[in-house]
């Protein structure tokens, strides 16, 4: 019934426009009744996915008053992309989602892309009050009824706020607000304050690079500045950017970090995120470096932004993906939902060398769900070859793993882990001495008829120091490694037949396994 009731409104509110578009593919009303967690194969069990139909990007995310606010790119009527809402979920630690009504519905001006939201303290914009200030969510309008005309001025970029709390969502009778100056990609705006010039900060994708407009009050947009034309990596449209300032961790300086989503031209195919270091000055961003780095080396972290409103005590910057790739993301095997996002990661930046380099780890709330553990060994073990690893009762589909190799005198050439099941379909975790490099090789790893842009090997030059340090986060349906407390990323989906119950370590030469911890960790979805 709601169903119906939403697409006679939905009919009602677009008149002319079209319900089909070219951006992607159309969808198929899924039709179902919202899953539960639990009766799907390919649930993740500790990442946050929508209760039923299609998810991309994360949009919007704020923290005000103990609550941290996730929204994303929603198809409330279909398991595939289609006419962009805003789905929207709260938590009090990341963890633990409670999902809320859909936060903005398409209207007049188009469908709701990604986008980002700031509680506007100050009430600069004057849509709350000094006692009672606006959260401001500044998104792009995509309208596919010009985008078919063939027009360029389909993207525009819009507000709306709330005044409970983002329990209700009010759009801004002048919107757009930044008006499109004739360009087919312009969207994904990404809004921070900036301190020094006392001015809001936009910073928006266009093409192949993006452009910074600064703001008094979150209405008028002036032109700053752009950058990244012939810099990075340009094998696709550039997408969701993020402009932040951080603390350096192993220094007494602060540098300012861009996040560009790209897609495609990811590393190893389709969508990946890129990042640059540099300086901001609230007009221009100066770039450290030009050549390519990349947030996650997996395949699947793709879109992801950070948290607003983070309050100065905790200081931390937090970051959350869209886990999927769009090489795929229409037709994983799944069949009530789609997508997931990563785990809640704490993004920090530690220089080496010259070069500044950004690590992200779990955010340390995620331990609260560890359950049991399990070490298997009491002393370091010498390996070489393969061995099993009994891992007792703990889960491989939903566990953290850390495991930890001495490389000290070690020649080895291959070394890391293998999860298996029962259909000998595997999932390789490792580090290769002799080329340096880290991997995830998926190709043998469970389903992916679905798609021939799925299987494959995700692989990253590495130069291990002494000591090689695994942390592993398995879900239903994903694996997300952590090297070096951060240094190298890599998430990437994976749809084995039955679940993986072996897990072995292996190399080919003699290494040191030093350490091997489990722990099984809860639900979300159960407590
Ligand atoms: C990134 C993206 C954005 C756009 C949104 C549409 O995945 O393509 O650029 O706003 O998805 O859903």
């Amino acid at each position: 019934m709601i169903q119906y009731l939403r697409l006679f409104f939905f009919i009602g509110v677009f008149g002319v426009l079209s319900f089909s578009c070219n951006f992607r593919n159309g969808g198929i009303p899924a039709n179902e009744k919202p899953a539960s967690y639990n009766n799907e194969q390919y649930r993740p069990q500790y990442h946050f996915s929508p209760d039923s139909a299609w998810m991309n990007d994360p949009n919007g995310m704020f923290f005000l008053d103990g609550e941290y606010h996730l929204f994303y790119q929603y198809y409330p009527d279909s398991t595939v992309w289609g006419p962009m809402h805003w789905g929207h979920a709260v938590s009090k630690d990341m963890i633990k989602w409670q999902h809320l009504p859909v936060a903005l519905y398409p209207d007049s001006l188009g469908y709701i892309f990604s986008g980002s939201a700031v509680v506007d303290t100050k009430n600069s914009s004057g849509l709350g009050t000094i006692q009672n200030p606006p959260v401001v969510a500044i998104y792009t309008y995509h309208n596919p009824v010009l985008e078919k005309k063939g027009s360029n001025v389909f993207q525009n970029q819009g507000i709306a706020y709330s005044t409970d709390k983002g329990r209700t969502w009010v759009k801004y009778p002048g919107n757009p607000v930044l008006k499109n100056p004739g360009i087919r990609d312009f969207r994904d705006p990404k809004v921070i304050w900036h301190n020094a010039t006392n001015k809001w900060i936009m910073i928006l994708a266009v093409q192949d690079r993006v452009h910074i407009y600064s703001s008094p009050d979150l209405l008028d947009w002036r032109f700053e500045s752009e950058f990244g034309k012939g810099i990075g990596a340009h094998g696709g449209v550039w997408e969701c950017p993020d402009l932040f300032e951080i603390k350096v961790t192993n220094g007494d300086n602060s540098k300012w970090v861009m996040f560009v989503s790209i897609n495609p031209g990811g590393p190893d195919g389709g969508s990946a995120t890129q990042y640059f270091t540099g300086d901001f000055d609230g007009h221009k961003f100066i770039p450290d470096n030009t050549n390519e780095k990349w947030v996650d080396r997996g395949r699947d972290n793709y879109a992801g932004v950070t948290w607003s409103n983070i309050p100065e005590s905790d200081g931390r910057r937090l970051f959350i993906g869209w886990m999927s790739n769009w090489d795929y993301a229409n037709v994983v095997p799944t069949i009530k939902w789609r997508s997931a996002t990563t785990v809640p990661r704490e993004i920090s930046l530690l220089k080496d060398g010259k070069e500044y380099i950004l690590y992200s780890n779990p955010v340390q709330e995620l331990v609260s769900l560890r359950n049991k553990v399990y070490r298997p060994f009491k002393e370091p073990q010498k390996l070489e070859g393969d061995m099993e690893i009994n891992t007792d009762s703990i889960s491989m589909m939903q566990c953290e793993m850390v495991i930890d190799f001495n490389l000290i005198g070690s020649a080895a050439d291959s070394i890391g882990i293998i999860l298996e099941n029962n259909l000998k379909e595997q999932l390789v975790i490792g580090y290769t001495g002799k080329q340096k490099q880290i991997f995830v090789d998926r190709t043998r790893s469970g389903r992916s008829d679905f798609s021939g842009k799925f299987a494959g090997i995700s692989s990253s030059a590495y130069e291990a120091g002494d000591k090689l340090k695994f942390r592993i986060l398995m879900d239903a349906s994903s694996s997300e490694l952590f090297v070096d407390n951060g240094k190298l990323v890599m998430t990437n989906l994976v749809f084995p037949t039955e679940s993986y119950i072996k897990l072995k370590v292996f190399s080919k030469g003699e290494v040191t396994l030093e350490n091997a911890v489990f722990y099984s960790l809860k639900s979300i979805w159960q407590q």
